[in-house]
């Protein structure tokens, strides 16, 4: 496995995946189990959920996708839409990013004096499971992006998995082998970005 440093300096948004992996199934269930177990949240609220879909399912996500988009977007330019629906689908798995809303409305609760710091802390939280998922798949081989088509597909995914109504999905992250590397990414100035005071 690399390291981390090396994975961070290496992980990219990657669009263009197959449907192989060069690792099994059940490392990446424990690899993204582990991130779920591990990555820390506002007050160990663990208000982050994950769902992990491979096969069939992995194709029922972004079959719903697509036609929740046919019902909105014209089809002058659907094509485009299609297009860029199916290479995700064409990919190994999807990783789908939850906030469980009754854990964060059950602590805003018990502390009142935090309770609008807990609804900020969570979207902080889900972004450390997001990048450490994001970093894991990275590290053993496998390209992977970040999709938002929440809200529109929000109901639809509960349903079809029979997840707790107060589960808030967040992320959608497909990944699998990938079949081109990515454009150069420009990089703003690391001194505007980042000051180091004291040495
Ligand atoms: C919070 C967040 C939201 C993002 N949303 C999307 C998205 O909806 N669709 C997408 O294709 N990429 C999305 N991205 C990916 C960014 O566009 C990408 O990370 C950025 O351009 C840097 O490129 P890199 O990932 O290759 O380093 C998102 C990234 C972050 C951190």
């Amino acid at each position: 496995m690399k390291t981390f440093l090396k994975s961070i300096q290496d992980r990219r948004s990657i669009y263009a995946i197959s449907n192989a992996s060069p690792i099994s199934d059940a490392r990446i269930e424990k690899l993204i189990g582990e991130a779920v177990k591990n990555v820390p949240s506002a007050f160990n609220m663990q208000d982050q959920k994950a769902v992990l879909l491979f096969g069939q399912d992995h194709d029922k996500l972004w079959s719903i996708v697509l036609e929740t988009l046919r019902k909105i977007v014209p089809s002058a330019s659907f094509a485009k839409t299609e297009a860029k629906i199916k290479s995700f689908a064409a990919g190994h798995g999807t990783v789908l990013f939850f906030s469980d809303n009754a854990v964060v409305e059950g602590m805003a609760k018990e502390f009142p004096l935090y309770a609008e710091k807990f609804r900020e802390w969570a979207p902080h939280g889900a972004g450390m499971l997001q990048f450490a998922v994001w970093n894991l798949l990275e590290s053993e081989g496998l390209g992977a992006s970040l999709q938002h088509y929440n809200p529109l597909i929000t109901e639809e995914v509960k349903k079809t998995w029979n997840l707790p109504a107060d589960w808030k999905l967040i992320a959608q992250m497909p990944f699998g082998a990938p079949t081109a590397l990515p454009e150069e990414k420009e990089y703003e100035p690391l001194e505007k970005r980042f000051h180091v005071f004291g040495k």
